[in-house]
């Protein structure tokens, strides 16, 4: 051998930062790694699992994009914090459904999607050993976020007994004195609820005694059903005071490829979340940012559709489940539906036995914490029919 020949040393291995490690497992992964071998094995797998939204982007957004890809403005970079005008869209239509007045150069972020925000926020406002109050069960981005600060979570459960709202009153002084952040989420990811009025005056009047900034996860914003139209946090007084939504174009527009979310109200958070994105990114392809200006100030007919047809999918779902016994409220929003487990079954293995015998995948509610723990969420993301075969698959089981 040529002796000026370099050699990696055997004992060379490339070390993670801590920080990566404390990151949470990614329990979902599990499950569709399940799912996708039953469909390699050849079955009809129902997926009921995931939060993907099924149907296409409106027509007139996908075209605004397809005209926009052709400036070449947009082939340049994109200015930091992203474009003014896209931050008027937002406002207008807060102030169209909501009446909620936003400054579009203070009080608005522009994201890469809702989860990129929601990551960024525990980055900007936790450091090690402070506490952030999280819904149990909820969405687990908040957990990386939270993670990634090195802080703690102190969990709020979210009882069915409590309309799966949080009790404030049941947090420890010493966990509510230390908290420095909270997650809210309604029209709620995974129970389907959702949340009055009442309940944000309630969660303003909290955070403003113990100085606890509001996150207020409004994913689901335009997805009420029964002619209810979710309440925004940032409706009502004080909430710019205390904290910010996070609203995002995916759910409302079928728009999850294309990542474009906001961060909306407190402008010192506001600003914390720019700061942070300037040293990531340089903000969206500015085709995709006038794209989602179109969706926010055009027709709103197509979201009317959407949700009527979410609707529709959960009164067939509950109408199927119902005449095999399997008893739930419905959900008030999102597009998830929470179903209690029959009795002698944990979450996965009730999750593991409809996946083996009836090829449908739900997800197991332990996913989303240890108080989902007898539940599994049904996503109403595929068609009537497939969601009525699902309810006579699960018959067949005689569980119920
Ligand atoms: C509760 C909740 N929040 C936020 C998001 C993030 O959505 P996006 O990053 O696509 O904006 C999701 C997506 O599934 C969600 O369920």
């Amino acid at each position: 051998m040529n002796s000026t020949t370099r050699q990696t040393p055997s004992a060379f291995s490339i070390r993670p930062a801590n920080r990566l490690q404390q990151l949470p497992t990614q329990f979902f992964a599990k499950l569709v790694r399940k799912a996708s071998e039953q469909v390699a094995a050849g079955h009809d797998v129902i997926n009921l699992g995931q939060g993907n939204p099924d149907q296409p982007t409106p027509p007139h957004i996908v075209k605004a994009l397809q005209e926009a890809a052709e400036n070449p403005q947009y082939h340049r970079y994109p200015p930091f914090n992203g474009y003014l005008f896209l931050k008027e869209a937002v406002a207008y239509r807060y102030k169209e459904d909501y009446g909620v007045e936003l400054d579009p150069e203070t009080e608005v972020a522009i994201l890469f999607g809702g989860k990129t925000g929601l990551v960024e926020i525990s980055q900007c406002l936790l450091n090690p050993g402070d506490v952030c109050l999280v819904p149990d069960p909820g969405y687990p981005d908040y957990w990386s976020g939270v993670a990634l600060s090195g802080a703690r979570m102190a969990f709020m459960p979210l009882l069915e007994q409590n309309g799966f709202l949080p009790d404030f009153s049941a947090i420890s002084p010493d966990d509510a004195n230390k908290a420095k952040l909270m997650f809210v989420n309604y029209p709620n990811n995974p129970t389907g609820a959702a949340a009055p009025a009442s309940f944000y005056e309630e969660t303003i009047r909290f955070a403003a005694k113990y100085g606890i900034a509001v996150a207020s996860d409004f994913a689901y914003g335009a997805i009420g059903f029964d002619g209810r139209r979710p309440v925004s946090f940032l409706q009502l007084p004080g909430a710019k005071d205390v904290g910010v939504e996070f609203y995002t174009l995916s759910k409302t527009y079928n728009m999850a490829g294309w990542r474009v979310g906001f961060a909306l109200g407190n402008r010192e958070i506001v600003r914390m979340i720019n700061l942070i994105q300037d040293h990531y990114y340089c903000s969206l392809f500015g085709g995709i940012q006038e794209a989602a200006a179109k969706a926010l100030t055009g027709p709103q007919q197509c979201v009317d559709e959407l949700v009527a047809r979410y609707q529709s999918r959960r009164d067939a779902l509950f109408a199927a489940l119902e005449r095999i016994g399997w008893q739930a409220a419905k959900p008030q929003g999102s597009f998830f539906s929470w179903l209690p487990v029959p009795k002698g079954f944990s979450s996965e293995a009730f999750a593991d036995l409809l996946l083996e015998q009836a090829k449908i995948v739900v997800a197991p509610g332990n996913g989303f914490g240890q108080s989902g723990e007898g539940y599994v969420r049904l996503g109403l993301l595929t068609a009537e029919e497939r969601l009525a075969e699902a309810a006579e698959r699960i018959a067949k089981l005689n569980l119920f």
